[in-house]
């Protein structure tokens, strides 16, 4: 008997996908470089579905032609390693699907080698941790289509569902999918420190403590919030250690990263655009990391004595959700101008309606409010900046006093909120007929001629500044 599909890589999310996906009654051969994690596997789940192998050949050999193989293991060298090792087994037709966070330009390499050979190749960007790749996960696939078309069904059936619709669909070729996978990931990260730094507003300037605050959460996830980062905040909150503390209180304040958010923010940079929200959550980390730095200058640096807000909290508490919102949606309208101008770049011909519903459910940044991206591209196609889509419009008209309001309390109380303040400089900034940018220009051409456009006339002009004369 031969398999649907084979699974190479056994960690977390490799074997959470093969249990999936043989609980939805496909059979699933699996293989890992080390034998005693498939055999750890097949002990705990002995499953009629499941069928482990123990070297490339019998792996390869064990699956229905065309071969469908799905590669787990880790983003970069260990990828190429499995591409290679599996190549000499397989036919012409034979389809790679690699699942991981990979680079998006690996995935157009590889896209490109493996197209050449005669094989097919899908980059798949799959989201919602080891639950999300148990239960049901989005699924981000670029690639050729026909092969895409191949799996449909499978995937269909094994990721998440939302109003019965599957998290799945086809995203474009090469590393479109790869791609917008960095980009959710991006996203995640400022959907992350946005929540940060309003917690730390709460907590600092309204001295509300963990129980109170998972319950402004709880509040907060039944209303224009509602999403999975707030649902697990509020549950974070009041978590105890075994002494009956809050563990939050005791984790190391260093935010970690394995690169997906850099990478979205270098190709914010490649590409001309101002993806601040998502760029300052990567400094951040950084930044938190510098913690023996933080600690000298703690005592060496002076900031202002707080003022703390105890009455009234509620109408404050407010402020902050709006914010908090406000800020969200400027960060996904980054986000999502990022990727049309990478759709161009590359030709993808990318869906933005279709991304916002993979993202409703299954992966990490599953939100009610996908819903309202999902509607502006409905509306409009060719939106430019969901900002200015009559629903994102109203809402940050409404609630951009709010955002002022307590990036200024913030900063006045010396609380670092760099993704809020990151919001309201872009949308003070992107609502600016005018800016200061004339006196760059101007200093660029007075230091290094590199010439200026005029607002009255055509051309490009050069003057020497110093004696007010134009060449
Ligand atoms: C997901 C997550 C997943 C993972 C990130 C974490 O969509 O399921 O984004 O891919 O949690 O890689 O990234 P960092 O380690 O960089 O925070």
């Amino acid at each position: 008997i031969k398999q649907k599909i084979g699974i190479v890589g056994m960690a977390v999310m490799g074997r959470n996908l093969a249990l999936n996906i043989a609980n939805n009654n496909y059979t699933v051969s699996i293989y890992n470089r080390s034998s005693e994690k498939t055999k750890k596997i097949i002990l705990k789940h002995p499953k009629k579905n499941l069928h482990p192998f123990y070297t490339i050949k019998d792996f390869v050999n064990s699956l229905i032609k065309p071969r469908c193989i799905l590669i787990m293991v880790q983003a970069g060298l260990a990828t190429d390693n499995v591409i290679q090792s599996i190549i000499p087994y397989l036919d012409k037709k034979d389809m790679l699907i690699d699942g991981g966070n990979a680079f998006y330009k690996d995935t157009i390499r590889r896209n490109y080698e493996l197209s050449n050979q005669g094989f097919y190749f899908i980059g798949a960007g799959i989201s919602g941790g080891s639950e999300g790749a148990l239960k049901g996960p989005a699924i981000m696939p670029g690639g050729n289509k026909k092969a895409y078309d191949l799996i449909q069904p499978m995937l269909y059936t094994i990721s998440a569902k939302s109003k019965g619709e599957p998290c799945v669909n086809y995203i474009g070729p090469d590393g479109s999918g790869h791609y917008v996978k960095m980009v959710h990931n991006g996203i995640e990260y400022s959907d992350m420190q946005l929540i940060a730094e309003v917690y730390f507003v709460l907590k600092k300037l309204l001295k509300i403590g963990n129980q109170e605050l998972s319950k402004i959460f709880d509040e907060w996830n039944k209303g224009e919030l509602n999403s999975y980062l707030i649902e697990i905040t509020k549950d974070i909150l009041i978590k105890k250690d075994d002494c009956g503390n809050f563990l939050l209180d005791y984790v190391l304040d260093q935010a970690s990263n394995k690169g997906t958010g850099k990478w979205t923010s270098q190709s914010a940079l490649d590409l001309n655009e101002p993806l601040s929200l998502i760029t300052e959550s990567v400094f951040f980390r950084y930044l938190s990391s510098l913690k023996l730095q933080r600690k000298i200058a703690s005592t060496v640096l002076k900031g202002p004595n707080i003022n703390y807000i105890i009455n009234n909290s509620h109408k404050l508490i407010e402020q902050i959700r709006q914010s908090l919102y406000l800020s969200k949606i400027i960060s996904y309208a980054q986000g999502f101008s990022q990727l049309n101008t990478a759709s161009n770049k590359y030709q993808w011909n990318l869906k933005f309606k279709n991304i916002a519903k993979i993202f409703r459910s299954g992966c990490i940044i599953r939100a009610s409010f996908l819903q309202k991206i999902i509607e502006a591209y409905t509306d409009n196609t060719n939106l430019i900046n969901i900002l200015l889509h009559p629903y994102f419009k109203d809402i940050s008209n409404k609630y951009q006093l709010s955002l002022r309001k307590i990036v200024s309390i913030a900063v006045e109380n010396g609380i670092p909120i760099p993704a809020l303040s990151a919001a309201i400089a872009y949308f003070d900034s992107y609502r600016s007929n005018l800016l200061p940018s004339n006196l760059i220009q101007a200093q660029r051409d007075y230091f290094g001629s590199h010439m200026y456009q005029r607002i009255d006339k055509d051309g490009l002009f050069h003057t020497n500044w110093r004696n007010e004369r134009t060449i």
